[in-house]
């Protein structure tokens, strides 16, 4: 079976950077309560007038330049994302647009939430080996202010927007696992759509951080089952940024040093399906990414859903 290799990673935030003092100043809340109970500090919030797009197409020339490649190599664009600019067309339509991306490369986003990066490289995983070209440019990202109540304060601390993106080459010298999940629940995290009276995001905070340390742990151990790997194999542990005392307990549940997980939480809050491209892109830019190191990525989201991928990161110039 083919598995993914990542040639290339990129990241587009606003510049817009919106601190837990800010917020304290619309709703009742303090920087010492946000940061005690999230590890947030501060967050990007999208200006009037930006749009996903912009973001989605910017951290997408980045990944396709890091890569080599040029965007008529690409066979495939996805991305994961619950507030795409339209209802229809799909977000990445408007990135195959912006980018001029070849007819016979089809693109469609993936909405599962948080997990919503992890759902689209795995379902790239399963079809790249059947399209034109072994190439995919795969993002995840929102901008969750749009669907974010700003008077609510239980909620609006928690997110943010950013996309990451990545262009991954289907090979079968690279080792690729993957395990996803669901759990249809619509009550513990849900909104309308952004066009809906209902557009912002609900959320049963209690129940959304159980239901993490219920999956994430057990997504990590079937990953390490299915490799045939121990725990302490992983190099890095790149968790779904929601809540640093989520990775926290993940981490002490799985026996692992929180020195191996990754974490940028308390700068840029829950960006949703864009937390780990991001994090891989910043961790690709701070060269903690080495040849042969294992990497395992574990998200959980809306839906309500989870997922995990176990990859070997490798330097493209030993292809
Ligand atoms: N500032 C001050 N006080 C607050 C705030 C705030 N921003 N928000 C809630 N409170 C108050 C509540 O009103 C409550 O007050 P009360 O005791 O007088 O009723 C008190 O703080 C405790 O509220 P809880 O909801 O019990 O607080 P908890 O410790 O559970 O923390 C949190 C809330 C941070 C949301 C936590 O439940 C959590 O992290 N859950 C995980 C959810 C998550 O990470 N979601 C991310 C999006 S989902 C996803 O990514 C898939």
């Amino acid at each position: 079976m083919n598995g993914l290799q990542i040639l290339g990673t990129g990241r587009a935030l606003p510049e817009h950077v919106v601190t837990n003092d800010d917020l304290a100043k619309i709703v009742d809340t303090s920087d010492e309560w946000i940061v005690s109970r999230t590890g947030i500090k501060e967050r990007r919030f999208a200006r009037e007038g930006e749009t996903l797009t912009q973001f989605a197409v910017e951290a997408a020339r980045q990944a396709i330049a890091r890569a080599g490649i040029r965007p008529e190599d690409l066979g495939l664009c996805l991305m994961g994302t619950v507030t795409s600019d339209n209802a229809t067309p799909a977000q990445s339509c408007l990135v195959h647009q912006a980018l001029r991306l070849p007819e016979d490369c089809p693109a469609f986003d993936l909405s599962a939430g948080c997990s919503g990066f992890l759902y689209a490289m795995e379902t790239a995983a399963a079809l790249l080996p059947r399209m034109s070209r072994p190439y995919a440019l795969i993002l995840g990202g929102e901008l969750l202010s749009r669907i974010t109540n700003m008077e609510d304060r239980s909620t609006c601390i928690l997110f943010g927007d950013g996309v990451g993106a990545v262009v991954v080459k289907s090979t079968q010298d690279a080792p690729w696992y993957a395990h996803l999940g669901a759990r249809g629940e619509r009550d513990i995290l849900w909104s309308g759509g952004m066009g809906s009276e209902e557009r912002y995001l609900h959320m049963n905070g209690q129940e959304v951080f159980k239901f993490a340390l219920e999956t994430v742990p057990q997504a990590a151990r079937t990953l390490l089952a299915k490799a045939g790997m121990e725990k302490e194999q992983v190099d890095w542990y790149v968790l779904h940024q929601a809540n640093h005392r989520i990775v926290e307990s993940v981490a002490r549940r799985l026996k692992v040093p929180l020195s191996k997980c990754y974490e940028n939480i308390e700068r840029y809050g829950n960006t949703s399906a864009g937390t780990i491209p991001i994090a891989l892109d910043e961790m690709a830019e701070q060269g903690l990414l080495k040849a042969g190191q294992w990497i395992m990525c574990l998200g959980f989201g809306s839906g309500m859903t989870w997922g995990g991928a176990l990859f070997q990161w490798q330097d493209k110039e030993e292809k």
